[in-house]
């Protein structure tokens, strides 16, 4: 898919972060775009950036884990657009918890978002990109999707799934109208940490993620994410640069890259390697945005 102009986009968790800069990047191309996210506030404020934007836009309160809302999206979109060319399945959440002390209902909060938001989009949305001359599905995994963590397991159940489903997807949808692509971030600086439950360690040590310091209070690790991260308009673009160029997999950022090469080189070690790659990147990293975008509300 060499451009937007024209096309009509789906995008989940819109509301906030990469969902929110990849509606502005796409209407900015010309691209209608149809804004999916849990939370009205940040789904209204996203609407709102994209007023300076002369293209259609729909705004959706959609729970991705309700399948029931899943199933009835299409029919809405297209009654509203009249076809849909691209699905971004970006929603996602995180716990920050041991696995022996996750309520269950943790568990199976982040599997709901994360990967059956995931599926069921593209059960519902496929049959209509089938018909479209060209079309994307472009599914959001991690570079935790690649290597594994501590206190991520439900996050690393889900992404690693995305990853597999995403590429399985490649392959059979191979010399159709839909390219398909698995996109994996490294830190990017939005409000997923801040966002996320955090639950004690089993032996209440108070140790917690991979970014965490120990003296920190939520807000503070939260924020501290957003600081350090890659402004999340720019992960956007690298998205769709990625689409353009039909790349099936995509990685975000240096750290992302390094992390996975890191993981090819010595697979049960390379832990040992993060603190090395991550922490001086959040020296050198560019925090600011792309140039002429609307501020956000
Ligand atoms: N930020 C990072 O460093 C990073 C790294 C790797 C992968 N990711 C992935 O990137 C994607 C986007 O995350 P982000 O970092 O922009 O986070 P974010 O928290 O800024 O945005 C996520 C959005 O998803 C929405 N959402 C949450 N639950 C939902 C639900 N049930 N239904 C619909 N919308 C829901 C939230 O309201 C929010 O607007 C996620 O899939 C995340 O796992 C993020």
């Amino acid at each position: 898919m060499k451009d937007f102009m024209s096309k009509v986009a789906v995008i989940t968790g819109a509301g906030s972060g990469m969902g929110r800069y990849l509606a502005v990047l796409l209407a900015k191309s010309g691209c209608d775009v149809v804004i999916c996210d849990i939370d009205e506030d940040s789904l209204s404020g996203t609407a709102a950036m994209l007023k300076n934007y002369n293209v259609a836009v729909s705004s959706h309160r959609l729970d991705v884990a309700d399948e029931e809302s899943i199933k009835a999206l299409p029919e809405k979109v297209i009654a509203q657009h009249g076809k849909v060319d691209l699905v971004f399945n970006n929603a996602g959440v995180t716990v920050d918890s041991d696995f022996s002390n996750m309520p269950e209902s943790d568990w199976d909060k982040v599997m709901g978002v994360n990967l059956h938001g995931v599926i069921n989009m593209t059960r519902a949305f496929l049959p209509y990109l089938r018909e479209r001359p060209e079309a994307a599905v472009v599914n959001t995994s991690s570079i935790f999707g690649m290597i594994a963590v501590p206190r991520q397991s439900v996050y690393h159940a889900t992404k690693f799934a995305v990853r597999g489903f995403t590429e399985s997807l490649v392959k059979e949808m191979k010399g159709t109208s839909v390219q398909v692509h698995c996109v994996h971030p490294g830190h990017i600086g939005t409000n997923i940490l801040s966002s996320a439950k955090v639950n004690p360690s089993a032996d209440n040590d108070g140790r917690r993620g991979m970014f965490a310091r120990p003296d920190a209070t939520h807000e503070e690790q939260g924020e501290a994410f957003r600081q350090n991260g890659m402004h999340a308009s720019k992960a956007a673009q690298v998205i769709l640069d990625g689409v353009r160029k039909r790349r099936s997999r995509i990685f975000i950022g240096m750290d992302a890259k390094l992390t996975d090469l890191a993981q090819r080189l010595t697979p049960m070690h390379y832990d040992k390697l993060l603190p090395f790659i991550f922490l001086p990147l959040v020296l050198l990293r560019n925090k600011k945005g792309l140039k002429d975008l609307p501020a956000e509300p």
